[in-house]
Parts: C-alpha cells; sequence; structure tokens
C-alpha cells in the first residue's frame, strides 16, 4: 500500500472547504466545554481578566473568543493562519449577514449536507447562537474590542497586536509543534532536540509579546501528550479515549475500506504522543516562560454518530487524493458507517484534556 496514515502538518484541513466542516464540531457539541474550562482557569492564572488584553491563538471559528469574552477583557485579538476560517469568524462574531446565505454561497449545504444525517441546519443555527451570544453578551456591552487577524501566530509580533496580559491557545499547541517537528527532524538527528527547537519556536513569539507576569494558558488532549510517570493513569486515559469509542472504530473500518481501493492503507486513530509529562518543564520552559502548572480535567459530550462523519476530513487531510477522489470517498464511507450503526454503539463521548499554564518571568 503507497499512503499510510494522513498526517496534515500543514493544517490544510482548515483551509477552504475545511472552514465550514470545522465549524460543525463546535455546534455537535465539541470544544465548547474544553474553551469554557480554559478560559476559566487562565482567568484564575492571571487573577482575573477584566479589562485585560487578551491573545487568542489558533482561534479558528472563535469558541475560545466567545468563551474569554465571557471573562469580560478590555480587548482580544484571535488570530489564526487560515484565511478561511478567519473569514467565517469575522462573518459571524463582527458582521450581520444571513448566516445561512454565507454557508450556502460556499456549498455549505453540499458539503455538510442537509437532511437528519447531515450537519447544515445543526451547523448554522450553532453560528448563529454564538453570533447572539457574543454580539449581546458582557464583553460587547462594556465596549470590548475584538480584532482578527490572519497570520501564523508563529510569525506573530508586537506590530501586529502591542504586548498582552495574557495568550490562550486552545488545541492549538500541537499544530506548530507537530510542523515544526517534521521540518527540523530532517536536519537534526535527535528526536529530542527537534522537539526543543519546535516549542521553542513555537512559543518564543508569543513569549515575546507577553507582559512580564503575564499568563499564557494552552490546552491540549490526552492524545498528544503521555503520562510516562503515571503508566496506570496513562493506560486508563487510553481506555476512556474516543479512538476506543464504538462509533469510532466502525467510522474508521468504514473509510479504511474504501481507502483501500486507492491504495492507502488507513491506520486506526490512536494516540500520539508528542510531550511526554516526564519532561514539559524542560520543554516549554523557553524565552522567559516558567511552567507553573499542568491542569488535567475531562469532559464528556452526548453521543451524537454524526460527530466521526463530521471528523473524516480531517483524518484524510494528509493524503494525496484529488478533491473529487476525496470527496466521492467520505460520502461513501457516511453511508456505510451509518448503516452499521446499533443500539448497543450509542455511550458518551469523552475527552481528556490537558493544560499548560506558564508564566513570563
Ligand atoms: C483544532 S483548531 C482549534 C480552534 C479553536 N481554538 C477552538 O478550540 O475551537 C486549531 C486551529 O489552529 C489554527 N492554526 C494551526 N497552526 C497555526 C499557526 N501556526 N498560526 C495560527 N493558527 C494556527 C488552525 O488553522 C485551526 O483553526
Amino acid at each position: 500500500m503507497a499512503q499510510r496514515q494522513g498526517i496534515d502538518t500543514k493544517c490544510g484541513v482548515f483551509r477552504n472547504d475545511g472552514a465550514i466542516i470545522w465549524a460543525a464540531m463546535p455546534a455537535l457539541g465539541a470544544y465548547v466545554p474544553d474553551s469554557a474550562f480554559l478560559a476559566g482557569a487562565a482567568s484564575t492564572a492571571c487573577g482575573g481578566i477584566r479589562g485585560k488584553r487578551v491573545l487568542d491563538v489558533g482561534c479558528g471559528i472563535g469558541v475560545t473568543t466567545l468563551a474569554i469574552s465571557k471573562t469580560c477583557p478590555r480587548e482580544i485579538i484571535a488570530v489564526d493562519n487560515s484565511p478561511e476560517i478567519t473569514e467565517l469568524m469575522r462573518t459571524v462574531m463582527l458582521d450581520n449577514e444571513s448566516i445561512d446565505e454565507y454557508l450556502k454561497q460556499r456549498n455549505g449545504l453540499e458539503i455538510l449536507g442537509s437532511g437528519a444525517s447531515g450537519l447544515f441546519q445543526t451547523t448554522a443555527s450553532y453560528l448563529e447562537f454564538q453570533r447572539d451570544d457574543f454580539q449581546n453578551g458582557i464583553f460587547r456591552a462594556c465596549g470590548g474590542g475584538l480584532h482578527i487577524l490572519t497570520k501564523s501566530a508563529v510569525e506573530i509580533t508586537e506590530s501586529d497586536c502591542g504586548v498582552v496580559d495574557v495568550v490562550v491557545g486552545s488545541h492549538y499547541l500541537h499544530w506548530p509543534v507537530r510542523q515544526f517537528l517534521t521540518e527540523f527532524s530532517k536536519d537534526v538527528t535527535s528526536g529530542a532536540v527537534a522537539m526543543k527547537l519546535a516549542c521553542e519556536r513555537t512559543l518564543a513569539p508569543l513569549a515575546a509579546i507577553l507582559k512580564p507576569g503575564g499568563v499564557m494558558a494552552l490546552l491540549t488532549t490526552d492524545d498528544f501528550v503521555m503520562f510516562d510517570d503515571d503508566l496506570d493513569f496513562d493506560s486508563t486515559l487510553g481506555m476512556l479515549s474516543w479512538t476506543k469509542h464504538p462509533m469510532a472504530l466502525k467510522a474508521h473500518s468504514a473509510i479504511a475500506e474504501i481507502l483501500e481501493e486507492y491504495g492507502i492503507e488507513h491506520l486506526s486513530p490512536s494516540k500520539i504522543n508528542i510531550f511526554k509529562h516526564s519532561n514539559v518543564f524542560g520543554l516549554l520552559e523557553v524565552s522567559g516562560l516558567k511552567l507553573e502548572s499542568v491542569l488535567f480535567t475531562s469532559t464528556a459530550v452526548r453521543c451524537d454518530p454524526r460527530w466521526f462523519v463530521a471528523a473524516y476530513p480531517m483524518r484524510l487531510g494528509g493524503y494525496n487524493l484529488s478533491p473529487n477522489q476525496r470527496t466521492s470517498a467520505i460520502m461513501r464511507a457516511r453511508q456505510k458507517y451509518f448503516t452499521s450503526l446499533q443500539a448497543a454503539d450509542y455511550s458518551r463521548i469523552r475527552t481528556s484534556l490537558i493544560t499548560f499554564i506558564l508564566r513570563k518571568l
């Protein structure tokens, strides 16, 4: 088989149609509790966010920005390197044009699917809720300002956003770290050295715009963190992982069978473990940042079978398939998956979250 497990190191999944597809995830309940937890953790770590300036890195469509806005900062700067995703966020948070029309003009009905098993209606109504919650919430009522930038956060400088009191990033950290890791692994023989460099390149620009005493709160999942210093805990996390959910296994078999026709061996989703809990201090303490705490929490969302098909485009991100081949593979797999489901497959979907709280000295 020619291709194995697509690793989308270039973040292609958030480009083009990916912006709209991504919006289906919070619409199904994913990422929303994570951002609420992160906003609470960041707020506690810095003694309250009210009146402060916050940078939201890898903001996506604004789920974390919305959660942070409820802590009433003076200003939020949201940055993402996908122009399609920042355009969608601007439309939702700062405009008033019809969200239904916006999505339809970008083939939203076809991409998300209509009807009961489709995601169009759910996504459009979630985005309406996000708009209303933001535009009519405490942040705007207090005159808070939101600036949305399209830029890579690893290239951000003070001239883009000034100095900030707080940096938050939800499900962002592993993207640049994995990209740099792929790049540096070509030149550096030691994996540990490549990882150290990758973390430095990711965090240094953010540390440079953070005020002394300021807080950086970065949330990721146990998909990327191994508790190598507590293996019993690590294996319990492994058992509860979404990768073992009966629907995840069925969704995987459905797409894997179809991808075989294209000469692709699609490996089962598994934990990637780029961070080892025992040495995160050594990795993240760069450019005057001190790692103050590593927080753990777990969330559960209602089981919706559409969750796993919404994630198909992300799983296929790294494969060399034409857009038509990708769409046709996804459509066929969706059908196969839905017909394979049984009542016993319905159980809550859990995620374990790890949040790094860093302080600029
Ligand atoms: C998994 S999404 C999380 C979005 C949002 N924080 C949330 O929790 O809903 C990751 C986001 O990080 C963005 N991203 C990845 N690498 C980036 C980089 N170097 N600079 C800015 N954004 C980046 C992607 O475009 C994507 O929107």
